[in-house]
């Protein structure tokens, strides 16, 4: 059975190019990235570790960890590794699980026969500090996925547990949002002091709550 929204994330150990880790040990109070990719040596996934890897200062900031896993062995990996920050110019600094036995795709649902019978798929899981699962996203193996748009929905994600809103399509940081139906308008103007606007009485916009501005 698949993971859904909501979901506990299951806990594992597993073999990394940073030792063994227990995965809730490894992410503590943060979010975390949990994303596989195919194959090592194979380029879409070289380019979207080594994103990864570019972006780490980005994740850091919104205190999230990030994971890596292939069914590719830890000596694959860390070969690997050197040819990624080689090609993609940077620094791949978290860990890759090297999960041969096929534990954490079995847990996780990576595998997808119909797509690959060996091969995990391009599966992303954001979890939150709670270890529930709040994002998942699948990609085959052809496209490489956006790990700005990952960034952008983590950032909405980490807004929207907060504050009584939502974001709208394509919205971006800094850009105003949107009050949630359960809150009445009444209530909303009284708990949104920068204003709100009142497009249709189910569509308020209100500025992003949680800047100075
Ligand atoms: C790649 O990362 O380039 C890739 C991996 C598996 C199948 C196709 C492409």
């Amino acid at each position: 059975m698949s993971l859904r929204l909501g979901d506990i994330a299951p806990n594992f150990q597993a073999k990394t190019t940073a030792g063994d880790i227990d995965f809730y040990e490894y992410l503590g109070n943060s979010w975390g990235i949990l994303f596989s990719h195919p194959a090592d040596y194979t380029p879409v996934c070289t380019t979207e570790l080594g994103k990864t890897a570019l972006l780490q200062g980005e994740f850091e900031k919104r205190n999230v960890k990030v994971l890596a896993v292939s069914v590719d062995s830890l000596d694959k990996h860390v070969g690997w590794v050197n040819d990624i920050n080689e090609t993609q110019n940077c620094n791949v600094g978290f860990p890759i699980i090297a999960d041969t036995d096929r534990n954490v795709a079995t847990l996780y649902d990576m595998i997808h026969p119909n797509a690959s019978e060996t091969f995990t798929v391009r599966s992303l899981f954001v979890i939150g500090p709670d270890k529930k699962v709040k994002l998942t996203i699948t990609y085959p193996a052809s496209t490489g996925r956006n790990f700005h748009e990952v960034l952008r929905v983590i950032e909405s994600l980490q807004l929207t547990s907060g504050y009584s809103v939502a974001t709208p399509a394509d919205w971006k940081h800094g850009e105003d949002v949107i009050v949630v139906p359960a809150v009445s308008t009444e209530d909303a103007i009284k708990k949104f002091p920068k204003g709100v606007q009142v497009v249709k009485p189910y569509l308020r916009y209100t500025p992003q709550p949680n800047l100075d501005k």
